[in-house]
């Protein structure tokens, strides 16, 4: 009797956290797992140089300075300032973006926003960035010939097009004739396969998660040493109990 009814508790608890992920999902389209790790410093640096070859020309990230980006991603000032900045800005200063923000209303219909919050502002967090970032496909009927199905209607052209290669949307209709998305078609390929895009969408959406919250990496580095001095306190106290329960056995 016991037993069945702790198997019982254990199916429904299990069936919850099955579920639970789904339902998430359901409310803001469909959001891949990107599996990011603050953790993984080469994953950030790649992310830095990815976004400041891609992305800068258009977001700023005004809430990060070249200098702090050097000193928790482990990058020398002259690593950063060669390879990082293309704007001219000092090794302190706040990253603006290349663009001139007019010019970005003028051919985008939207000035392209700040992204140093996005990555916390995003239900799904860095999961949103990944996702969006692998779902843009070609559509003739937008102004800049680009749509998105995780950011519909989004005026931001591919930046990564030449990397993941172009696609198409295939559509299905829906129940009310609307029409339903089902798959994408790779209309050209681009330079990379797409499991090594994904290492690029990836670690993206890592850096903007460092830069939504910078703080984190240092509570992570703090965490490791607080775990490892629990499970040490653990082992003393388990040495401690074998070293009085030997007189009473
Ligand atoms: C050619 C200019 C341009 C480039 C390059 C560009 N973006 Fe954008 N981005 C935009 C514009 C414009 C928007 C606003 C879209 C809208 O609101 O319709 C935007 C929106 C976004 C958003 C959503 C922001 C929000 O608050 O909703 C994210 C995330 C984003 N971009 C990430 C990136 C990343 C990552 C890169 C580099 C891989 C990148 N962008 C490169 C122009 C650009």
């Amino acid at each position: 009797m016991q037993q069945t009814r702790r198997s019982i508790v254990g199916f429904v608890l299990g069936l919850g956290l099955a579920l639970a992920p789904a339902a998430m999902a359901a409310g803001g389209g469909a959001l891949q797992a990107s599996s990011t790790s603050l953790s993984d410093r080469g994953s950030l640096q790649n992310g830095a140089k990815l976004f400041f070859n891609y992305c800068s020309g258009c977001h700023s990230l005004k809430l990060m300075r070249y200098s702090r980006i050097a000193e928790d991603l482990g990058l020398t000032e002259d690593q950063v300032m060669q390879n990082l900045n293309f704007t001219g800005a000092k090794f302190g200063e706040q990253i603006p973006r290349t663009m001139n923000p007019d010019d970005g209303k003028a051919w985008f219909g939207n000035a392209a926003p700040d992204l140093s919050l996005v990555a916390r502002a995003k239900a799904g967090g860095p999961d949103w960035i990944y996702t969006y970032l692998k779902t843009f496909y070609l559509d003739p009927s937008r102004p800049i010939g680009w749509n998105n199905t995780t950011f519909p209607n989004a005026s931001m052209p591919n930046p990564l097009w030449e990397l993941q290669g172009i696609q198409t949307a295939v559509f299905k209709t829906g129940p009310e004739g609307e029409p339903v998305f089902d798959r994408f078609e790779l209309h050209q390929p681009g330079s990379m396969s797409p499991a090594e895009f994904d290492v690029v969408a990836r670690d993206i959406a890592n850096f903007l998660r460092y830069a939504a919250e910078p703080a984190a990496l240092q509570r992570h580095a703090v965490g490791v040493w607080v775990i490892l001095f629990l499970s040490l306190f653990t082992f003393l106290a388990w040495l401690l109990k074998q070293e009085y329960w030997k007189d009473v056995h």
